[in-house]
């Protein structure tokens, strides 16, 4: 059965808590939302206890009131299913609803979040909750997406989990030998008789002392736990969403990834599969550079290999969870929604549309604040945005972003690699891919993000930094991508381990020896702050003399491949530090180390380069390009995020801007926090 089509135009809007409200207050949400230009409201996202006050009652005549009231305004409704916070009488009398947590402690009621994703209560009343929705809202007009639960995701440690991960091995292996050998068990005498010996890898078991909850004393279990945990609660999305299309066969479902995205407790890209559209929270603070958003928008689009999907939530003003949370600058949130638009989001959607005046939240970020009038700053600010997502329309619906180069992500290997007992705990995933990501971002081309096993032949140039489990079919199909004239590049402390995170004996980086054209002797992490440098042997394109590097430096063996650079400083001064190997019509390149933020923009602008990849239009550090196409068009994204004039050379032919009408051509002055959104017909997208 395929979904409905989604929207009509980018959606404007967010989450609508009205049971915290009196009545009468409603009628003046709708007055305001409507001179915000809002047309999407996310409604009973936390309203389980008030929906089912005991095991047989459910009450909906509230939730009938607010969705009637939002149609009749023509505002949409994105139904929650409201299962995120189970209510006080559950947690009294079906006690194996509370999760436990990695020290061992049997949570009480309290906060949200606070469910077992194994518990059988969770399990019969979420899902039966989803039901009664479903069954209430089918034909309601209104109602135009599902959203389950909300930022899902707890790690539990109770007893049904434990159980539950026993038959989630018995399935993946079949015999207790089998797990014996993936987990390498003869190490500190763990060898497993029988199912039952296997307890969760937590504080209580094989947390290491001094490590933080993600260090195990045996990381092939914890890994396999992890993965079991994702797993499990896809089962209870999965449920959920089931009950809600037994009922409604073609309904957008879908729920809100948390973590800005990179998440780690979830394996979004296995997620991915299961939901119609994917949605993100989206939380930066106030200094975090664009390049750390724009590389998680990219990495949601590439979830579903290029579909546009829904910013569901973000602050129109400051966040609140921080010790100091500073008011979000003026134009900030504009600017920054376009940059979620810019990279494939299809909403802007706030939490939250009024203010709530209690608990935790009360001073979090909203569109309506606590004076209740439309006399603000943000208000104004959000209103005028409202404004120009009308005039946007449809326009920008389902446009593509095309990129030829890839960057790997995979969250086995995150897992993995940040699992302890290893050379350095700095060697952070998403640091190393971020820092990778920006090479590109500063020079302005488009990449998408993909899985371990995406099909690497949409692609010329396939990045993946740390690639620290190198599973055998991955390094087969990354040999085959070079040989048949691909550019492959990776890092140090690659090719190490196979998927149950036991090395790959024989030298390193193990199954991707051969294709790299190397053999890593040793690995030596520095310190915070401790650097190398890298000396240029030849030039390469702008790159030569000499670069800073950092994180670790390898000792390195050619064996085939060309030696690029080497290292200046310590006992393997002389020694290789990039290297290039020509396999088949390709070839794939190894940095020993980290290079400094410039020699990154100017290597792979090189890359690049040789093969025609080049923006849109030049990015400099604070001006962001990204592009999307649509019908023969090509739309691209200008952002200013400085809050100065910035030049910008638009090179030549004639844009004209979406936003204002304006037609630019050459060099041009984008004033502060600004965006540009330059349409221009192109020969090729045709
Ligand atoms: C998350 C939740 C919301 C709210 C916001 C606050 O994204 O989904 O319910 O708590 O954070 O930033
Ligand atoms: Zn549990």
């Amino acid at each position: 059965m395929t979904t409905r089509r989604r929207f009509p135009k980018l959606m404007f809007g967010g989450d609508y808590n009205p049971e915290q409200f009196p009545r009468e207050i409603w009628d003046e949400d709708m007055r305001l939302f409507q001179a915000a230009g809002i047309d999407i409201a996310s409604i009973n996202v936390f309203s389980w206890a008030w929906n089912q006050p005991d095991e047989d009652t459910y009450r909906f005549e509230w939730l009938d009131e607010a969705v009637d009231l939002l149609h009749a305004k023509g505002i949409h409704v994105c139904m929650g299913t409201s299962t995120a916070a189970h209510p006080a009488w559950m947690a009294r009398k079906y006690p194996d609803i509370l999760a436990v947590t990695y020290d061992g402690k049997k949570r009480k009621f309290g906060r949200r979040h606070n469910s077992c994703p194994n518990s059988p209560a969770f399990r019969r009343f979420a899902p039966r909750m989803a039901l009664e929705l479903a069954r209430r809202y089918k034909s309601h007009p209104a109602v135009q997406l599902w959203h389950v639960n909300n930022e899902i995701g707890i790690r539990c440690y109770c007893d049904n989990c434990e159980a539950a991960f026993r038959e989630w091995l018995k399935k993946k292996y079949g015999t207790i030998d089998a797990v014996n050998r993936a987990w390498y068990t003869r190490f500190w005498g763990h060898t497993y008789y029988e199912w039952e010996d296997i307890v969760l890898p937590s504080g209580l078991s094989e947390g290491m002392q001094g490590g933080n909850s993600d260090h195990s004393a045996f990381q092939g279990m914890t890994l396999d736990y992890y993965r079991f945990n994702s797993d499990s609660w896809l089962e209870c999305y999965l449920l959920e969403a089931e009950a809600i299309k037994s009922v409604i066969p073609d309904a957008l479902v879908t729920t809100n990834f948390q973590g800005n995205g990179t998440y780690k407790p979830l394996d979004y890209f296995k997620w991915a599969r299961y939901l119609d559209i994917i949605a993100l929270d989206m939380y930066p603070e106030n200094d975090t550079p664009p390049s750390v958003m724009a590389l998680r928008y990219d990495l949601m689009r590439g979830l579903k290999e290029g579909a546009s999907f829904l910013l569901m939530e973000s602050t129109p003003g400051a966040i609140n969870w921080k010790p100091v949370n500073p008011a979000k600058r003026p134009g900030v949130m504009r600017l920054r929604s376009y940059q979620a638009i810019a990279r494939g989001a299809e909403s802007v959607m706030f939490f939250q549309l009024r203010r709530s005046l209690g608990a935790y939240e009360k001073f979090h970020g909203a569109v309506i604040d606590h004076c209740g009038h439309e006399h603000t700053r943000i208000f104004r600010e959000c209103a005028t945005l409202g404004d120009e997502l009308k005039s946007l329309g449809d326009r920008l619906l389902d446009a593509r972003t095309e990129s030829r180069v890839a960057l790997m992500f995979d969250w086995d290997n995150w897992w993995a690699v940040e699992m302890g007992g290893g050379p350095s705990t700095l060697f952070k995933y998403v640091d190393r891919v971020q820092h990778m990501y920006d090479a590109l971002y500063d020079n302005g081309i488009p990449v998408d993000l993909i899985a371990a096993d995406a099909d690497l032949s949409r692609y010329e140039l396939v990045l993946a930094p740390l690639l620290y489990m190198a599973k055998p079919d991955l390094a087969d199909r990354l040999e085959r991508f070079v040989e048949q004239g691909g550019t492959f590049l990776t890092t140090f402390f690659s090719g190490i381990a196979d998927e149950h995170d036991q090395v790959v004996p024989g030298g390193y980086p193990g199954y991707l020896r051969r294709l790299l054209g190397i053999w890593v002797e040793e690995i030596d992490p520095m310190f915070l702050g401790q650097s190398n440098r890298l000396l240029m042997k030849q030039s390469l394109g702008q790159l030569e003399g000499a670069y800073g590097c950092a994180i670790a430096c390898e000792v390195v063996h050619p064996e085939g491949a060309d030696t690029v650079a080497v290292f200046e400083e310590d006992y393997y001064s002389g020694s290789p530090a990039l290297t290039r190997h020509r396999f088949g019509q390709g070839e794939a390149w190894y940095a020993a180390t980290e290079p400094d933020r410039e020699f990154m923009r100017l290597w792979l602008k090189e890359l690049c380069a040789e093969r025609g990849i080049h923006p849109a239009c030049e990015a400099t550090p604070d001006v962001e390009v990204a592009s999307r196409r649509k019908d023969g068009a090509r739309y691209t994204f200008v952002i200013n995020h400085s809050d100065q004039h910035r030049d910008i050379r638009l090179g030549r032919g004639k844009r004209t801007d979406l936003l204002t009408g304006s037609i630019y051509e050459g060099d041009t002055r984008l004033a502060p926090r600004d965006v540009l959104i330059l349409h221009e017909e192109s020969e090729e997208g045709r």
